[in-house]
C-alpha cells in the first residue's frame, strides 16, 4: 500500500495528535468546518490519490460528529484514495442493537451502512457496546479492546487483594478478560434492573468483596447511574476501596456529580470521548489513560499488512 495519511475531524482531536505522535507523523490537513447555517464543510487539504487513508473520528453526540466522519469519508473516496479507514474510538448510536420491542430503530446497524455507503473500506473500533454489531458491517472490522491499557496501569499502581466486578449480566466476559490478565483474580457480577432508558438499580450482588478492594469494569458510563448504584451495593456487601474503570466516558452532564459525590476512589477512563471540562464539568476522581499508541500500533500494522491479533485480545 502507498503512502499513509492520517486526518481527523473535531470529535477526538487530542487523541488524534497522540496517535500521530505514536506514529512519528504530522496529522493530514483537512478543513472540518460548518457553513453559517449550521452544515458540516469538509475539504481535504491534501492530495490522497492511491493513499492509504486513516480517518479518526468518534461519533459521540451531536450528530456533527457522525456527519463529518461520513463527509470525510466521502471526500476522500471521491479524491480516488487508495484505501479508506474508518478509525471509531467510540462507535455512538451503538446502544439501541436490537429490535427488542415494537417500533424502534436498530442505529447499530443504520450507522454502520452509512459508514460503508460513505465509502470507507475498513473499520478499526474499540470496544463495542456489544461484540455482534462486528457484524452490522460488510466491511471488515478490526474490534479492539483497550484492556491492555487499564490492565498495565492497574499492574503499574499494584493493588494486592483485588476482585474484578462487572456492574451487570452483560460485562461479565469483559470483567473475566481482565481478570484473567491480572492473574486470574476473582470476579463478582452485578445484577442490574433498567426499568427504564437511562434508570438503573441493583438487585444483588453476585461474589465475594467483603474486605476486597473492587475494580468495577464497563464499556460506557452514561448518566452515571449503574456505576454510583454498584458502588452502593458493594459497599454494602463489605467492600475496600472501589475503582472503576470504563472505555468511553459518555458521561451526561450530572454525571460528574454524581461520580464526584460518589464512594468511589477513582475513575480510570480513556481519551476515546474527550472530557467536558471545557464547560466546566470535571471530577477530581476521573484520570484519563490514553489508547493512543494501542490505535496508533493497529493503524501501523493495518497499514503494513501484518496480522493485528496480538491487539485483538
Ligand atoms: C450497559 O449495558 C452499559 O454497559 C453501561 O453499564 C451503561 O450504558 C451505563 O449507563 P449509565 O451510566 O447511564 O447507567
Amino acid at each position: 500500500m502507498n503512502e499513509l495519511k492520517v486526518f481527523t475531524g473535531n470529535s477526538i482531536p487530542v487523541l488524534a495528535k497522540r496517535i500521530c505522535e505514536y506514529l512519528d507523523m504530522p496529522l493530514s490537513q483537512a478543513t472540518v468546518n460548518k457553513f453559517v447555517d449550521g452544515e458540516v464543510q469538509v475539504k481535504l487539504g491534501e492530495n490522497v490519490r492511491g493513499v492509504d487513508v486513516f480517518i479518526v473520528q468518534s461519533t459521540y453526540p451531536p450528530a456533527e460528529n457522525l456527519f463529518e466522519l461520513l463527509l470525510m469519508i466521502d471526500a476522500a473516496h471521491r479524491a480516488s484514495a487508495g484505501r479508506i479507514t474508518a478509525v471509531i474510538p467510540y462507535f455512538g448510536y451503538s446502544r439501541q442493537d436490537k429490535k427488542n420491542e415494537p417500533r424502534v430503530p436498530i442505529s447499530a446497524k443504520l450507522v454502520a451502512n452509512l459508514i460503508a455507503t460513505a465509502g470507507a473500506d475498513r473499520v478499526v473500533t474499540l470496544d463495542l457496546h456489544a461484540d455482534q454489531i462486528q457484524g452490522f458491517f460488510d466491511i471488515p472490522v478490526d474490534h479492539l479492546y483497550a484492556t491492555p491499557v487499564i490492565v498495565e496501569h492497574f499492574k503499574e499502581i499494584g493493588i494486592d487483594n483485588l476482585i474484578i466486578v462487572a456492574p451487570d449480566v452483560g460485562g461479565a466476559k469483559r470483567a473475566e478478560g481482565i481478570a484473567r490478565r491480572m492473574g486470574d483474580l476473582q470476579i463478582g457480577i452485578i445484577n442490574k434492573r433498567r426499568p427504564a432508558p437511562d434508570q438503573a438499580y441493583v438487585t444483588k450482588v453476585v461474589g465475594e468483596a467483603n474486605g476486597k478492594d473492587v475494580l468495577i469494569v464497563d464499556d460506557i458510563i452514561s448518566t452515571g447511574g449503574t456505576i454510583v448504584n454498584a458502588t452502593v451495593a458493594l459497599k454494602q456487601d463489605g467492600a475496600n476501596r472501589i475503582y472503576c474503570y470504563c472505555t468511553h466516558p459518555v458521561l451526561a452532564d450530572t454525571a460528574y456529580e454524581k461520580i464526584e459525590k460518589s464512594l468511589l476512589s477513582k475513575m480510570f477512563v480513556t481519551d476515546t470521548i474527550p472530557l467536558k471540562c471545557a464547560r466546566g464539568l470535571t471530577s477530581s476522581k476521573i484520570e484519563v489513560l490514553s489508547v493512543s499508541n494501542l490505535l496508533g500500533k493497529a493503524i501501523l500494522q493495518i497499514h503494513r499488512s501484518e496480522s493485528i491479533s496480538s491487539l485483538l485480545i
